[in-house]
């Protein structure tokens, strides 16, 4: 028998009540979305499984979906990035059951995945595809009910592609992530935002004069580089792929190998799905005080092993702040090596958040109004719900834009007219 929700405590409902109202003021796209579905109620006799950052965003998310028709029922896609009192409002103000407590150990984290999934979803929303794994494999009696499922996360599309490829995927996912209203914003200033916050929260270090060390340029590495160079640190980016090497110098950062950087390094935050990004050889090469960030969605770019087996003791000396010190130097890390971004700070602001939501509100009713046709894949929203939000958000923020007149269309479209 699954227990109706599991929170860390129903008595900061009241805090978290104004966090949910405090970001729903910057999701007007997704409030337009929400008043739609009040009216049409796509999600009718539908139970929704939700396995996300449970933070004031993701709430305004559930509640958009239960004005939907859905039955909605949440857990956390990483022990750290609860917000216990959103937890705490989403069940007693809102009637969302909620399986989540910050800071919960791997053994309870998994026992709140299963508690949404008793509840035999019909759609479930990942971020990182916790779910979609162990529908996969430990909890396969529930495949037989679900239409299909949503991803939020880089990391996790790329798993989902991977099954998709080798034929184990059961039914169709939606790659939220794929959207370009998604993770040109989200992954970009989103994370850039938000990562600079936590580590300015977690040391209070001035970062401007600073060497910030960015590893992988991806959207996520492009927007943090961006917010650490808008700062005044000196930026030196690490990357193997030699074409997003290439832009990160023209885009006029420094670009070097880890091991070379590492030596003048202040701070070093990973963030490309990666594992042991930042391993023992970097540890040994890193200078007295440095700092070790992730902002990647799984704990595995910071070799966490290799670093404590380094150290001769370990204190924590500030909050999300863990001092390994190795002899002759000291080497800090933040919240546990987890995505630091949500551990040690809000995550993503509201406003980039209500972009990606919007995009999961869609995909889901997207899932029902196309689950006869839709197959065993992995597929991206169709571009003109993604311009959609686009224009909606325009709208929102006020700002309007040119149209195409009809000969400039034409023009477009044909190739008669040359030199
Ligand atoms: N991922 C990053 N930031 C987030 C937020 N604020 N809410 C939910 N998921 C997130």
């Amino acid at each position: 028998m699954s227990i109706l929700h599991d929170i860390t405590d129903s008595s900061l409902a009241s805090e978290g009540k104004k966090r949910i109202s405090w970001a729903q003021k910057d999701m007007r796209v997704l409030q337009i979305i929400k008043e739609q579905f009040k009216k049409t109620k796509p999600f009718e006799h539908i139970t929704i499984g939700g396995c996300l950052h449970i933070t004031s965003e993701t709430a305004n998310l559930a509640i958009a979906l239960k004005e939907g028709g859905a039955r909605v029922y949440l857990c956390a896609s990483n022990p750290l990035s609860t917000n216990d009192a959103v937890a705490a409002s989403l069940v007693k103000d809102y009637k969302i059951p909620v399986f989540a407590r910050k800071g919960e150990d791997n053994k309870t984290y998994y026992k709140h995945l299963n508690s949404v999934l008793d509840q035999k979803p019909h759609i479930t929303m990942d971020d990182g595809a916790d779910l979609v794994g162990l529908i996969h494999s430990k909890r396969t009696d529930c495949q037989k009910n679900i239409l299909g499922s949503t991803e939020e996360t880089t990391t996790g599309v790329i798993r989902l592609k991977a099954m998709e490829q080798n034929g184990t995927l059961k039914f169709p996912v939606l790659a939220v992530n794929n959207n370009l209203t998604k993770h040109m914003f989200d992954n970009r200033y989103g994370t850039g935002q938000s990562t600079l916050d936590a580590i300015m929260r977690s040391t209070n270090k001035l970062i401007a004069g600073s060497v910030f060390v960015m590893c992988g340029y991806g959207w996520c590495g492009r927007g943090i580089a961006m917010r650490a160079r808008g700062m005044g640190a000196r930026v030196i980016v690490c990357e193997v792929d030699p074409i997003k090497a290439l832009e990160a110098l023209m885009d006029g950062y420094e670009v070097a190998r880890l091991i070379d950087a590492i030596r003048e390094a202040d701070v070093v935050v990973s963030s490309t799905g990666g594992k042991h990004i930042i391993d023992r050889k970097h540890f040994q090469a890193a200078k007295d005080g440095v700092i070790l960030a992730q902002s990647g969605h799984f704990d595995i770019e910071v070799n966490k092993q290799a670093l404590a087996k380094l150290a001769k003791k370990k204190k924590q000396v500030r909050r999300f702040v863990e001092e390994f010190d190795l002899g002759k130097k000291r080497i800090y890390l933040l919240a546990e090596g987890r995505l630091v971004n949500l551990a040690a700070a809000d995550g993503h602001p509201a406003s980039v958040m209500d972009m990606s939501f919007a995009g999961q509100a869609l995909s889901a009713k997207y899932i029902i109004e196309h689950s006869s046709e839709l197959k065993k894949k992995v597929y991206t929203l169709p571009l003109a719900i993604d311009r959609e939000i686009a224009s909606l958000k325009l709208a929102s923020k006020n700002v309007s834009i040119d149209r195409l007149t009809k000969e400039q269309e034409r023009y477009l479209h044909s190739w008669q007219e040359g030199t």
